[in-house]
């Protein structure tokens, strides 16, 4: 293909669209500036190159002392004040290392300094927060005369020495941006009847893809939205459902394509513009973050539609200023040298009620209910940045894994005996009630009865009157979890990110100071040197 680069002077309006020229050539203003966070359009290719200079050339000391999951955003960037442009990005990103955006918050912060990503959107955990908080930072620097982009049919794509510095395509199937196809097989409910919770064991083949894993790998899952949601959102739109849209039928576009969760800003920067008065005041204010009406985290793109019912944007319009639909990563809770071939994964289904309307948790409830036996699913395996097994078979392991917290560890004791490993093993595993919870309850107790699992313990935490918790339980053995320190064992977490995680760390750091003779500082210092050590490993969400 001929490509002509010349300065941006792309059309991303439709000549039929229903807007006068005016307000077409404002459109195209508007979404050219603000596609940056898209994750399809580059970012200014050479705006701010020295604030964006790497680690040897910025003397930064390369701490990070906002790396805190449950630190606020506000915190995290004042600590971060006067630091280099590339670590104030890392400072915006959630801390949770979780690999959602295919980096840790570490990597992907280098990686759009170096301009080796182009993408700004990609820390779903940070959602529209950090999302903002990035494309202020390069706003910042963003002074530069407008980027030399290539003209071709459609969306703008990279120029050529952009598109050299970009990274070259990864892997078939082990990356967010290759994924391959692999065939649904089964799910199965773990909750017995009377549960408060749904959590469903997916079992996946993966034989025409060629994949295969190593336990502490997670799985990455394109969903698609609920067709009944996007139904009421056309209806909204007062389209058509065969209406085109970038040569797909609507309603296509908005299962498979689009997210309609947490409604972006760019929605209400496109409604603002197509309305008047104090409707679009309060559009405008929500634009930009503010929260007029104090529903603002409640407006998922059907109820922002809702909010303005007045205002129909054209189809076109409405689907470029949507986020694209993310996929979501999974703990695999199965062993590939124990079940060649297949993949098994323990999914919570996210369900919960805003106001007279259920919302649904994309990907979980796709899981749940809209895939089916024999179903295709583009995915790919997210190799863990630092969580797996330890080398040495003979290494004991301790592993906390709450509720859906336990699926990698399933799936290390089943590589562990797969594999013979003399290593001692030791679970903790909580959740709400021991008569409906207990996830593979009779898989673990029958991996005790075999000797693969030394020790089981159980928290439930709404059995008794008062909360009781993995945490609890890890004190009262702390002794015994003391010992199996001593004797080099490797601790590991996985769950809940916000809370959890936390809790338990303190825990142990109470654990070593009571039965290993030290003070707190002293404890916490040890808690730090195992996880410098590779030997105190986390996956959490
Ligand atoms: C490395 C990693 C491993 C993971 N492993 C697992 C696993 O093994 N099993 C598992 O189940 N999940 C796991 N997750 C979480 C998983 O990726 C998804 O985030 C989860 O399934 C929800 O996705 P969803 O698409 O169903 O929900 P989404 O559509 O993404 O909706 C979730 C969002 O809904 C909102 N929300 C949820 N509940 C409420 C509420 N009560 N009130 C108001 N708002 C609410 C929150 O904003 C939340 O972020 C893992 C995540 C990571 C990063
Ligand atoms: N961000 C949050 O605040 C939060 C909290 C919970 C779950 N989640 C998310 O919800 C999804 C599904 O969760 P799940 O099915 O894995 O189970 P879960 O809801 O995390 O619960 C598993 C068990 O952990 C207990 N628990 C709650 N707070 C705890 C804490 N501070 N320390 C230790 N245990 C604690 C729960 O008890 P009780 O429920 O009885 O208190 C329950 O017994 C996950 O995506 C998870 O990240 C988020």
């Amino acid at each position: 293909m001929n490509q002509i680069i010349k300065p941006l002077s792309f059309e991303l309006i439709p000549s039929n669209a229903p807007f006068n020229d005016a307000q077409r050539s404002w459109l195209n203003g508007f979404f050219a500036g603000f596609l940056q966070l898209d994750g399809t359009t580059p970012l200014p290719l050479d705006a701010g190159a020295a604030v964006l200079e790497g680690a040897a050339g910025d003397r930064d000391d390369g701490a990070a002392p906002w790396h805190d999951q449950t630190m606020p955003l506000a915190d995290r960037m004042k600590l971060a004040e006067g630091r280099p442009l590339r670590r104030r990005m890392m400072a915006a990103m959630a801390q949770q290392d979780c690999g959602q955006c295919g980096y840790n918050c570490h990597d992907y912060s280098e990686a759009l300094a170096d301009k080796k990503e182009l993408r700004l959107n990609l820390c779903s955990p940070g959602g529209k927060e950090t999302a903002r908080m990035l494309k202020q930072l390069y706003e910042d620097i963003d002074k530069a005369a407008p980027p030399a982009r290539v003209e071709t049919v459609g969306s703008p794509t990279l120029a050529p020495a952009a598109a050299a510095a970009a990274t070259p395509p990864a892997e078939a199937g082990r990356s967010r941006d290759n994924p391959v196809m692999a065939t649904f097989v089964s799910r199965r409910l773990l909750n017995k009847n009377g549960s408060e919770k749904e959590t469903w064991h997916l079992d996946f083949d993966l034989a025409e893809s060629g994949l295969d894993y190593v336990v502490g790998d997670s799985f990455g899952v394109f969903p698609k939205n609920d067709i009944g949601l996007v139904d009421q959102v056309i209806a909204m739109l007062g389209a058509s459902h065969m209406t085109e849209v970038k040569g797909k039928p609507l309603r296509d576009v908005l299962r498979d394509d689009v997210s309609l969760s947490p409604a972006p800003d760019a929605l209400f920067e496109l409604l603002s513009f197509i309305t008047g008065g104090a409707v679009r005041e309060k559009a405008r204010a929500l634009a930009s973050g503010d929260d007029p009406d104090g529903d603002a985290a409640n407006l998922d793109v059907l109820a922002a539609l809702q909010k303005f019912s007045g205002v129909r944007p054209h189809p076109e319009a409405f689907v470029e200023v949507l986020e694209p639909l993310q996929p979501r990563l999974y703990s695999i809770s199965s062993s590939h040298t124990a079940t060649p071939g297949r993949l098994s994964l323990t999914v919570d289904s996210v369900r919960y009620m805003i106001g007279k309307r259920k919302r649904l948790g994309v990907a979980s409830t796709f899981f749940a209910e809209r895939i089916a036996t024999g179903d295709a699913v583009p995915v790919y395996v997210q190799r863990a940045h630092a969580f797996g097994l330890p080398k040495d078979p003979a290494t004991p392991v301790i592993m906390v894994g709450p509720g859906t917290g336990v699926a990698p560890f399933r799936a290390f004791l089943l590589d562990r005996q797969a594999t013979k490993a003399p290593g001692r093993n030791w679970l903790f595993f909580g959740h709400q009630r021991s008569a409906t919870d207990f996830f593979y309850g009779d898989e673990f107790n029958s991996l005790k009865a075999s000797g693969v699992l030394t020790r089981l313990s159980l928290a439930w935490s709404r059995d008794g009157k008062e909360k009781f918790y993995v945490q609890d339980r890890m004190r009262e053995v702390g002794r015994e979890l003391w010992t199996w320190l001593a004797d080099g064992a490797h601790v590991y977490v996985c769950g809940d990110a916000k809370r959890m995680a936390k809790d338990v760390e303190r825990a142990l750091v109470d654990i070593v100071a009571q039965h290993g003779a030290r003070s707190t500082d002293e404890a916490i210092a040890f808690v730090g040197g195992l996880k410098k050590a590779g030997r105190y490993q986390q996956d959490v969400y």
